[in-house]
């Protein structure tokens, strides 16, 4: 028995490629620093799910499709509306991406196309759902989607009601352009198991949208945050995060099953907490998770990992710490569905086995006669 499947190779890909060693990551064979330093979110999703760079006239022709899916149906929002004003946002999108899918005009349709089509309207809305639950809870109507903004640019407006700075908007593109993809993590997996069952892409995204909300995988970012708050003044960092590792704690933000280098997109994230800290401020999340980060790496050799510093950058964007891992969602559903298409194109259910380890031999004791 191989505990967690480490080191199993499970699926054959073409979508993206980790380099643990070297900490490395390529989307269909494009290295992530390139495309965060000239892609979009847009042009990456397209790369993710045609397999190559789109021409400038494809890339136009998706982004329009983009922009024309954003809006979701009075249904969705008089749903979210009746949901408890406490509930955390990735419940929301969880709730609201499973009722979207009878709305589909293609709901039934499991074709490679209808599932290009539904992972479109999926990936343009996920964003004016999480945006309109921000407003919901705090008693305001949500914001129609802009037709001229980025989707990067379009969500800060939905959010926040107000057009944002460029440089913003920009520092988002790059977040949810280093978060789309990666190999065949827990949430790929349980979208892949249900998409090997033959079922629907919508329920593929919910299995996946319910993975990454575990802390050990995309909710560790929201738990990063909630750790540099406590810890509130970079004086105290050092000891607190002595404290954690001698008591055994795990430290959010580090360790990973493939790297053993740092994750390459730790290092852009870095790179933007670090220039948020010097632009805007305030510098103190940034100062404390670099002596977090020494600190744990003097200790043991674990990896800074995706969560570590997106957890600053999002916070400096103003945006609400459990809005962190939805927004991990926003992005990932381009591999999620990427990932979902491949499967059906070569499929086999997956269906391990378990080594029975439990007693034998049990007789059926009647209920009276139980003591
Ligand atoms: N802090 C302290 N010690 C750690 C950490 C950590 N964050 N991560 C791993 N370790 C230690 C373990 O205690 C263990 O030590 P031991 O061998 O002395 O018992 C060893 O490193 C191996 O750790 P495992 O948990 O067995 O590694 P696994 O590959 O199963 O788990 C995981 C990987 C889940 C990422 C783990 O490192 C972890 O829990 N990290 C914190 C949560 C986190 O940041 N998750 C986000 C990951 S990236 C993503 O999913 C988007």
């Amino acid at each position: 028995m191989i505990k967690g499947l480490e080191g199993v190779i499970a699926a054959q890909t073409a979508i993206s490629q980790i380099d643990g060693i070297n900490g490395r990551l390529f989307y269909r064979g494009i290295d992530i620093d390139e495309l965060a330093e000239h892609s979009t979110f847009e042009e990456t999703t397209a790369l993710l799910w045609y397999g190559r760079l789109p021409t400038a006239h494809q890339l136009e022709s998706f982004k329009q499709k983009f922009i024309n899916n954003r809006q979701i149906p009075y249904e969705i929002l008089s749903l979210m509306m009746a949901m408890p004003k406490k509930t955390p946002t990735m419940e929301v999108l969880r709730t609201a991406i499973s009722a979207l899918s009878p709305y589909d005009p293609e709901d039934l349709d499991n074709s490679l196309e209808a599932n290009v089509h539904k992972s479109l309207r999926l990936t343009a809305s996920m964003p004016t759902v999480i945006a309109a639950w921000e407003r919901i809870r705090n008693n305001q109507w949500p914001i129609l989607p802009r037709t001229d903004l980025s989707h990067a640019a379009n969500f800060l407006y939905m959010m926040n009601g107000e057009e944002p700075d460029p440089k913003a908007a920009a520092v988002l593109d790059k977040c949810l352009i280093l978060h789309a993809d990666h190999g065949l993590n827990a949430s790929t997996f349980a979208a892949r198991v249900t998409a090997s069952a033959m079922s629907d892409l919508h329920s593929a995204i919910v299995s996946a949208i319910g993975t990454l909300k575990g802390p050990l995988h995309g909710g560790a970012n929201e738990q990063v945050m909630r750790m540099l708050l406590e810890i509130g003044n970079p004086e105290r960092a050092e000891q607190i995060v002595r404290g954690m590792m001698d008591g055994k704690k795990k430290i959010m933000g580090f360790g990973h099953r493939v790297y053993k280098a740092d994750d390459p997109r730790a290092a852009w994230l870095q790179r933007l907490s670090r220039e948020q800290a010097e632009t805007i401020g305030p510098r103190k999340w940034y100062d404390i998770s670099e002596i977090i980060r020494k600190t744990v790496q003097g200790a043991k050799p674990l990896p800074v990992n995706v969560d570590f510093y997106s957890a600053s950058v999002y916070y400096a964007l103003g945006i609400p710490i459990d809005m962190f891992t939805p927004l991990f969602a926003i992005s990932r559903v381009a591999g999620w569905s990427a990932h979902v298409y491949e499967q059906y194109s070569d499929n086999r259910i997956y269906r391990p086995e378990s080594e029975y380890i439990g007693p034998v031999n049990v007789s059926y004791v009647p209920v009276e006669q139980r003591g």
